[in-house]
């Protein structure tokens, strides 16, 4: 006879990929997987997620007494299962040294990371009034709910593969030589050159630009002004692309670039910053006000008065403009390889984890 409570998860599961079926908003699913288990798991007093974002955790749809919105990675049980990467099972919050009691009530505890791709996006947090209300076929029940749910959303996001073309990686072909007028073929012959001013040549917007080969000639000179004439220097630029490539989720157009950010000095902690929405206060004003200005274009789409006094007074009118319309050619080029559906090279993971509440 199967274990009851092997069989109660077998049962959430089901009901989790029914609830999940067809809807690819992350919060509204992540709402109703809350309620799901809230209502099909005994003994509970509350249940629900936290969102990573950057070095946090932030409270996400649940069930049961108000909680306490933010906790740092590595702190409380939830912010160590985030940083470990791995489901924490507590018979006794009173034994977990840096417990965060959001209700006195709670006794024991269970944390499930949401993975994917080695990158932990969230956590299921369970609480019980009960002593060691959780075990191991909790821990494994509520993991593969939580696989379910990364796996419902990874499949939304890439339920269109099957369009692209092998040599391209994209939907379009790469351009033929000979299809193409004089201008055209000078474009093609720079592109393809090891050092002909694009970090991908053929491959990736330079190749899905050359369908249009007069878009191609009147859009070089405009990029080439605004990342090396312009004045803003290396590393404005590409702070500015690498922030306007995650606003955009454009995976391509980041792993292009995270090399070149590397190479104008940019830290490594200030590109996962970036990556991971994480937050900027810590960082120099000088590149606080970079990354805050993308964020606030394209995801908040209003620009505070602070950011801009700060930026305009960085920057001056002239260098502000052209700072915006970098990010804004940059987001041009994010439109195309998501409408194209460029595809990252063979066997690289995805450099850009997924933000569940990309607006801040
Ligand atoms: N107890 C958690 C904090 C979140 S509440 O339980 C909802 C912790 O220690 O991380």
């Amino acid at each position: 006879m199967p274990d009851p409570k092997s069989q109660l998860y077998r049962d959430l599961a089901v009901q989790l990929g029914a609830l999940l079926e067809g809807e690819s908003d992350p919060v509204a699913n992540a709402a109703n997987m809350a309620a799901l288990v809230w209502r099909g798991l005994p003994h509970l007093n509350w249940a629900g997620f936290y969102f990573r974002q950057g070095a946090e955790l932030v409270l996400g749809p649940f069930q049961g007494k108000p909680a306490c919105v933010r906790i740092p990675l590595g702190q409380g049980v939830c912010g160590a299962a985030a940083a470990q990467g791995r489901s924490v099972v507590v018979p006794d919050v009173h034994d977990f040294p840096g417990h965060i009691a959001c209700d006195p009530n709670s006794r024991s505890e269970l944390v499930v990371p949401l993975v994917e791709d080695g990158a932990v996006l969230a956590v299921l947090d369970l609480d019980s009034p009960v002593l060691a209300r959780f075990d191991e076929a909790d821990r494994d029940g509520c993991e593969q709910l939580a696989a379910l749910f990364v796996a419902h959303h990874r499949r939304s996001a890439r339920a269109d593969a099957g369009d692209i073309d092998p040599e391209s990686g994209c939907r379009l072909p790469l351009p033929r030589r000979e299809d193409l007028d004089a201008e055209g073929r000078r474009a093609y012959d720079r592109l393809a050159a090891p050092n002909g001013g694009t970090l991908r040549g053929l491959h990736g917007p330079g190749g899905i630009q050359l369908h249009s080969p007069e878009l191609s000639r009147r859009s070089r000179p405009v990029n080439q002004y605004l990342r090396y004439e312009a004045g803003l220097g290396g590393r404005v630029r590409e702070l500015a692309i690498l922030a306007t490539a995650r606003e955009h989720d454009a995976q391509f157009e980041w792993a292009a670039h995270e090399p070149a950010a590397l190479a104008e000095g940019i830290s490594p902690e200030i590109i996962d910053t970036i990556r991971c929405g994480g937050d900027i206060a810590r960082l120099s004003e000088a590149d606080a006000i970079v990354i805050a200005l993308a964020r606030e274009i394209f995801a908040a789409r209003r620009v505070s008065p602070q950011t801009y006094a700060g930026a305009l007074d960085q920057f001056g009118p002239r260098q502000l403009v052209d700072l915006v319309a970098l990010m804004g050619n940059y987001a041009s080029t994010a439109a195309l390889l998501t409408a194209f559906a460029m595809r990252l090279d063979e066997g690289q993971p995805p450099p850009l984890p997924r933000l569940f509440f990309p607006g801040r």
